[in-house]
């Protein structure tokens, strides 16, 4: 039997699992780790987490010695944009910053202004934003001069574990979208850009498509990880490209919606499209020669974990005395809350929000709080807030002219019925389950097996591989319901834009 190895570098830890050739999931393990938020609005990992927690979480699912015998490739995935920095011998200059870190307002309008708003969005296919990678690089040169004097090399975070594993500084295409300094029609590094940001093209890594091979398992790396020296280690995706491979969303029509620490509703093109307002992300897909565009919103499950841990301790109690997963009970409360939590909104944007506002000021609200409010209907407003801002994104997709019919539904949230009816009803499309709750590291693994030649390609792995479950449909009187707290909900954005920037002045 051949099995194929996905390491997810994801947020709040990082997961290896093991994939047979007919695609079913046979073992994962996790480790986790925290996000280190030294200044509002700041938000750090020590690269060195990632790899500690890659060790543990490969040991973890190779301790059955039939896997590591029928291994025939790995793949990576992990959270994107985020900004780790070697020195000339390869160790870590400092904390890596990360996708949801929201510093970088200044470098972002430098880097607007340096190339110009309209050509930024022709090279890269999207504007400046906070959460990507080149205004990070630009804020250490400018705020850590001695740190940017070492920097010899700069990877993303799925990026640094394989150098670790193979010893190269590689990268595959849809990871590389999210810096801002890929050509994304082009699939190349932009020297235009490069060359106006004065950033040296050195330091970045070599690109590969997906599916490529880009090195080998090293003796050392063999060592740590327990994982057979010579394995081919392939360029593997940005977690939403990866996820989209473990949704088997790797065709045009095709749409998945993600509600883990993030929030992401993205669909495939096999054309390139790009929103001239910048407000949706155009990226390489996962797929050679293939695009996908995709909406982001900064704190999606992170919303709900915040208020469980700052406000539900009494939940957490109960889940550990009766062994249940504390979201399930959470799931069970929201039920009991009316559409509207009892005329309760709540704007997920703990951390400034990207799509559609770019705005890495603003902050989360509860809107219409009264005494009379229950803890259900908290939670019920989160999950609903979480839910528009979805909305929004796949507003914005079909007006960039791409269809989405139906979608499938993937991540943490995604695992729960009570949010697949939910997105159902606001989005007013039948929401399937995905067949695993796996997607990127599902997704890597797949991209293992296109490279170990298993497939004759992407697409073709995920017709054969991946199927959906019954999906929950949209009630109209339900999506008629929401609809008019979703128009309330974004009036309050526009409400409260400029509050959101004397606060942050304060
Ligand atoms: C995508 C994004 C997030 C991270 C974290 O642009 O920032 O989805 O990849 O998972």
């Amino acid at each position: 039997m051949s099995y194929f190895l996905g390491i997810d570098v994801g947020t709040s830890g990082t997961k290896a699992l093991i994939m047979d050739e007919s695609g079913r999931v046979l073992c994962t393990a996790t480790e986790g780790y925290a996000v280190d938020m030294p200044q509002n609005g700041w938000a750090e990992q020590h690269p060195g987490i990632w790899w500690e927690a890659a060790i543990g979480a490969v040991r973890g699912v190779l301790k059955n010695a039939e896997y590591v015998k029928g291994l025939k490739a790995v793949g990576l995935t992990g959270q994107m944009h985020g900004l780790a920095m070697l020195d000339k011998k390869g160790d870590v200059i400092r904390p890596a910053l990360l996708w949801c870190d929201q510093r970088t307002g200044d470098q972002c309008r430098q880097i607007t202004e340096a190339v110009g708003e309209k050509r930024l969005i022709e090279l890269t296919a999207n504007p400046a934003l906070t959460g990507f990678t080149s205004p990070k690089i630009l804020w250490v040169r400018e705020n850590e001069p001695e740190n940017y004097a070492k920097c010899a090399s700069i990877m993303l975070p799925k990026d640094y574990i394989r150098y670790k594993l193979t010893g190269d500084n590689a990268g595959d295409m849809s990871d590389a979208s999210g810096t801002g300094l890929l050509d994304v029609p082009r699939r190349c590094w932009s020297d235009e850009v490069l060359d106006k940001l004065n950033i040296d093209k050195g330091l970045l890594g070599k690109l590969y498509e997906s599916c490529e091979v880009t090195g080998q398992i090293s003796e050392a790396a063999a060592r740590e990880t327990g994982l057979p020296a010579g394995l081919p280690v392939v360029a593997g995706a940005g977690d939403n490209a990866a996820a989209a491979i473990g949704t088997g969303v790797a065709r045009d029509g095709r749409a998945f919606v993600t509600i883990g620490s993030s929030g992401v509703v993205f669909a495939h093109t096999s054309v390139m499209k790009l929103d001239p307002a910048g407000r949706a992300h155009a990226f390489c897909a996962a797929v050679p020669g293939e695009w996908h565009v995709m909406g982001v919103s900064l704190a999606a499950g992170m919303s709900l974990q915040w208020l469980r841990n700052q406000a539900l301790s009494n939940l957490c109690e109960q889940a550990a005395k009766e062994g249940r997963d504390v979201y399930d009970i959470m799931s069970g409360l929201a039920a009991r809350s009316p559409i509207g939590s009892n005329r309760l909104i709540f704007l997920p944007y703990l951390n400034g929000e990207r799509t559609p506002h770019k705005d890495p000021d603003c902050r989360g609200v509860f809107f219409g709080l009264s005494a009379s409010h229950t803890q259900n209907d908290l939670i019920r407003a989160v999950m609903e807030g979480v839910s528009f801002a979805g909305k929004d994104s796949l507003d914005i997709i079909r007006e960039m002219g791409i269809g989405v019919k139906d979608i499938t539904a993937c991540g943490g949230g995604g695992g729960s019925a009570f949010w697949r009816g939910m997105l159902a009803d606001v989005f007013g499309i039948p929401v399937a389950a995905a067949q695993s709750q796996e997607g990127p590291a599902l997704g890597a693994a797949i991209l293992a097996a296109v490279g170990a030649g298993v497939f004759k390609s992407v697409p073709a792995a995920c017709d054969a591989l991946i199927t959906t479950n019954a999906p929950a449909m949209p009630e109209q009187s339900s999506t008629a319901g929401y609809a008019k707290y979703h128009v309330l909900f974004k009036s309050l954005y526009a409400s409260l834009k400029d509050d959101f920037k004397t606060l942050s002045a304060l």
